[in-house]
């Protein structure tokens, strides 16, 4: 869509847990991403829905307004507004979908409605000017991993998506988050599990491995294996932890990637498809890229590998996804309400 001046003119908006954003894009060409994230959530451990929802009601406006700064435009030359409807938390999203519906009614534009799960997979569009960009052809096979989510996407075009495996239990994220949580890292504990995971042995220690039949992933057993042995551990010696963190979480998050690469593997086999993507939150992992860029060399894939900015929430996914669905004229109208169960399906 490059330089493409007659593509439509999309604000996207995105709600649906703790982070605010706006963005503008033409056609898939990305003019502006603007994200408020919400800091205060680390204090208490996890996402705290109420003073999220607050924090977007404070956020939404110098948001949406410095998006359209941004992107050098005005608000009343938007052809259509794409805004995330699910899923998420419902305070959260009340938050957004408000907001569109209000804009909707000021500037009489069609309102497009993004499932979330979607745009993550449809961030591999976006295209910044300036730069080089490749996109999957279809069909690819997509790695959704995220704090929520664990899943392998076939996606035969930017319309047809199907599941073809996913978490029976926890997601990968919340097996770092949790995982990093006992060793008392903080949270969100994935990008410290990172950091100090690329520091340590990652042979040091071995977990639990699910026996989960098909393209499925579990992670609470892994979770459980790495309880059990901190439990073991510390009774012999209270500084465990301290003194083994790099190695515990370089032993962890080897475990976490290989669970997740050994599925994948099995679906590009199953569904004879060698276009590989990551996204989601988790996709910011260094072990997990490495892999990716290990394996297209092993077994010839062609890999798709988001910028890190485009990793966790953003609306620039949400305003290309709701694009695509612009040019199918697949708009909604205001009465509609945000959704909060897992699912590619609305
Ligand atoms: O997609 P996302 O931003 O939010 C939702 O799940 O809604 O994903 C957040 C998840 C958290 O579990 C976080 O710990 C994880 O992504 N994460 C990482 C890394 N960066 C974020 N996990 C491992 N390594 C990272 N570098």
């Amino acid at each position: 869509m490059s330089n493409n001046t007659k593509a439509p003119l999309l604000l996207g908006i995105e709600s649906s847990c703790d982070d605010t954003s706006a963005a503008v894009v033409r056609g898939c060409e990305l003019l502006s991403n603007v994200i408020a994230s919400q800091a205060v959530h680390s204090a208490y451990g996890g996402v705290v829905p109420e003073i999220a929802s607050r924090a977007h009601l404070q956020n939404i406006v110098p948001v949406v307004s410095e998006a359209i700064r941004q992107a050098g435009v005005s608000l009343q030359e938007i052809d259509a507004i794409a805004f995330t409807a699910g899923p998420g938390l419902l305070g959260s999203l009340l938050v957004g979908t408000s907001f569109v519906k209000g804009l909707h009614l000021a500037l009489d534009v069609p309102l497009i409605s993004v499932n979330h799960l979607r745009a993550h997979v449809l961030a591999h569009f976006i295209s910044e000017p300036e730069e080089e960009h490749r996109s999957p052809e279809f069909p690819f096979l997509c790695l959704l991993v995220s704090g929520g989510n664990s899943q392998i996407i076939k996606v035969d075009n930017p319309y047809q998506m199907e599941v073809v495996g996913q978490t029976i239990d926890d997601a990968a994220g919340e097996a770092f988050d949790k995982c990093a949580k006992v060793m008392g890292l903080g949270y969100p504990g994935g990008p410290v599990v990172n950091r100090l995971g690329n520091e340590g042995n990652p042979n040091r220690f071995v977990l639990a491995k699910p026996n989960v039949a098909g393209l499925n992933y579990s992670f609470s057993g892994l979770k459980t294996s790495f309880l059990y042995l901190l439990r073991d551990e510390l009774a012999l010696n209270p500084n465990f932890i301290e003194e083994n963190k790099q190695d515990l979480c370089a032993s962890l998050q080897k475990t976490v990637v290989d669970i997740l690469m050994g599925k994948l593997l099995k679906a590009t086999k199953e569904y004879k498809i060698k276009r590989v993507a990551v996204a989601g939150g988790v996709s910011a992992n260094t072990a997990l890229r490495q892999a990716f860029a290990d394996y297209a060399q092993r077994y010839g894939w062609d890999i798709f590998i988001p910028k890190f900015s485009y990793t966790t929430d953003n609306a620039a996914m949400v305003a290309v996804a709701g694009y695509f669905s612009f040019l199918q004229s697949d708009f909604v109208s205001p009465d509609i309400v945000p959704f909060v169960r897992t699912t590619l399906e609305r």
